[in-house]
């Protein structure tokens, strides 16, 4: 077989980059190799869920009294495992696990990073065959390199981010990163395992036609909200519209499709989730990070998302993002 050069991989892509900044260590580059490594081996697992035992609750619930799958648990272990035994992460904070991990070995205090992620979002699809996937946060540490991290080095605003990205384990396995300089999608190539660049520099469309809302809530959301979700329904063809809604329940997969569409996606507060549901630090931050860097705009309702100042590892939040006029839209509505 010969190998088509014009493919690059996540690898070669992330060392490429590098070449820009002569005082880089390669840090975040082998960071967001164990990050692709952890999603191969998720994958794998995610692909041949309709056949083995894995498939179904693994009869626990996660610490905010949700039930967990057993996808949830094995892609948590593959990915902090990942983490601790590589050399880029200090430690780690995740959906599944109470508090932050602190790997505190030699190694990992020398590494400048930590790490935050959803292991699994859209859990709920997963004995249904619908896409669902892995959201990622990193942050430089406040601490001190060479010291063990901090809670300080997690609980910072998403401003802060170095990078973010998800994977989905979709129709075909994708793994979208962004740094400020650029949001990239890398496909998984099964016949060589690995990711290759497939969608390089995406930018949110300015607007869009896909509104993304769980309509079974409706009638608990603002009246702002409510007059908004009526505005996407009423939209005449002179005006962009007609809007469509699309909801598929995994947010990875509702964000990505509004990011390379256009759209906009919204969990609002609800009478019974006063906070919202989806949590800011490894659900909402990564992804507004995202779009932000693609051109978009993502808010709690009131607030830039990326400047809310975090209080704890789990907190929720109401979330809104997507194409930057679709957003503003939306901010007549609600601001
Ligand atoms: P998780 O599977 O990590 O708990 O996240 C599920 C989230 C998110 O992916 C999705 O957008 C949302 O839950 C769907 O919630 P509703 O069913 O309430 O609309
Ligand atoms: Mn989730
Ligand atoms: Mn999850």
């Amino acid at each position: 077989m010969s190998i088509n050069r014009k493919v690059q991989t996540l690898d070669e892509f992330t060392m490429q980059q590098l070449r820009d900044f002569p005082s880089a260590t390669g840090e975040l580059s082998r960071l967001l190799r164990d990050i692709g490594l952890a999603a191969k081996r998720v994958n794998v697992e995610v692909n041949k869920a309709g056949l083995v035992d894995i498939l179904g609750d693994a009869g626990e619930t996660n610490v905010q009294g949700e039930e967990v799958k057993k996808l949830d648990v094995y892609a948590n272990n593959q990915f902090m495992g990942v983490l601790r035994h590589g050399i880029s992460c200090a430690g780690i904070g995740s959906e599944e696990i109470d508090d932050v991990v602190i790997f505190d070995d030699e190694i990992s205090n020398a590494s400048k990073y930590v790490c935050l992620f959803d292991p699994l979002d859209g859990s709920a699809n997963i004995d249904v065959n619908v896409s669902i996937g892995t959201i990622f946060s990193i942050y430089r540490r406040v601490s001190l390199v060479g010291t063990p991290a901090t809670n300080e080095d997690f609980l910072q605003p998403g401003i802060k981010q170095i990078a973010a990205g998800y994977v989905i384990y979709g129709s075909s396995t994708m793994l979208v990163y962004a740094t400020r300089r650029g949001v990239n999608g890398f496909t998984l190539d099964p016949s060589i395992g690995e990711f290759t660049l497939s969608h390089p520099d995406i930018k949110c469309p300015e607007t869009g036609r896909i509104y993304s809302v769980n309509h079974g809530n409706f009638f608990q959301y603002t009246e702002g909200v409510r007059k908004y979700i009526n505005e996407c329904q009423r939209k005449e063809k002179s005006n962009g519209g007609p809007y469509t809604q699309r909801y598929i329940g995994s947010m990875v997969a509702d964000v990505h499709r509004n990011l390379i569409k256009g759209g906009i996606f919204m969990y609002p507060a609800i009478a019974d989730k006063p906070k919202g549901k989806l949590r800011l630090m490894y659900e909402c931050n990564p992804c507004a990070f995202i779009i932000e860097v693609a051109g978009g705009k993502a808010t709690n309702g009131s607030q830039r998302m990326l400047e809310v100042q975090p209080t704890s590892l789990h907190q929720r939040t109401p979330f809104f993002a997507g194409s930057k006029k679709m957003m503003e839209e939306l901010e007549s509505f609600t601001m």
